[in-house]
């Protein structure tokens, strides 16, 4: 039967893995010299975004890209590392840094009605923050107090039954806002795994007795 035939896609698919292993990080490593978001635009971004080409979000329309404003900058940036629909992926310039893309959605946005803080990590990664620093920089400032309904901080009626549904999904809640609770509590870099950390963080003051 075939088995003497068995091994050698084994061997080639081996071989291409390892080719392309070898070959991924030297290509992540050809970014000297990093652009900054309004460059990366008018060299790139701007053949599509200040037309609106193909449908893409305008630079200055607000209405097109507030809803997007609304998904972070983690959710924009995968999406525009990914590609979607008629979005090439990297903007079809795969030689552009994460950072890079990062900084160019942080300027469109800017220019259409968004105020976002420039991102500022060169390195691919930020170090992930701990859910008491995301707390205390800015979901204090509603969840101290309780501004707007907000369930305060260490109030455990207040935060039980919001873990009723799991976790997950107080997460996900957090993460969309609703009533008077910004999308990703108003931090538009926030990521989904601080937002958790946040939020656990939050909970866990509510059900613990608070001093
Ligand atoms: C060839 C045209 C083209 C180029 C070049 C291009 N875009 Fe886009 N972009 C689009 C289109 C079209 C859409 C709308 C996709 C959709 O929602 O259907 C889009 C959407 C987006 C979105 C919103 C994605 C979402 O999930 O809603 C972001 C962010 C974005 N582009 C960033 C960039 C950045 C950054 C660059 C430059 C590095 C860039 N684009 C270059 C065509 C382009
Ligand atoms: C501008 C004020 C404001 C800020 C800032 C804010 N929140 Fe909220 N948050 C609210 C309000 C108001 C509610 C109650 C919304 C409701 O249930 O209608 C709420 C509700 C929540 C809930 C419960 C959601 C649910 O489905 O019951 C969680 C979890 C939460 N916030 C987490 C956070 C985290 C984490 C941060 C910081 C990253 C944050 N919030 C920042 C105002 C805020």
């Amino acid at each position: 039967m075939s088995h003497i035939n068995a091994p050698k896609p084994l061997i080639i698919t081996a071989i291409a893995l390892a080719i392309s292993l070898a070959v991924l990080p030297e290509a992540a490593q050809a970014k000297a010299g990093e652009r900054s978001g309004k460059e990366v635009v008018d060299a790139v971004c701007a053949k599509c975004h200040a037309s609106g080409a193909n449908g893409a979000p305008k630079i200055g329309d607000k209405q097109a890209w507030s809803p997007r404003e609304e998904r972070g900058l983690g959710g924009l940036t995968q999406s525009a590392l990914k590609g979607i629909r008629k979005m090439p992926a990297h903007g079809g310039n795969p030689a552009l840094s994460d950072f890079e893309i990062q900084s160019a959605i942080t300027y469109m946005v800017n220019q259409s009605g968004g105020h976002w803080t420039a991102p500022t990590n060169k390195s691919a990664k930020i170090a992930e923050r701990t859910g008491k620093d995301v707390v205390h920089e800015q979901c204090v400032k509603c969840h101290q107090t309780g501004v707007n309904g907000a369930p305060k901080i260490g109030d455990r009626a207040a935060w039980i039954p919001r873990g009723a549904n799991g976790m997950d999904a107080l997460v996900r809640s957090a993460i969309n806002g609703h009533g008077g609770m910004p999308a990703r509590g108003g931090m538009a870099d926030l990521t989904d795994a601080e937002m958790r950390n946040a939020v656990i963080y939050m909970f866990n003051q509510g059900i613990t007795v608070a001093k």
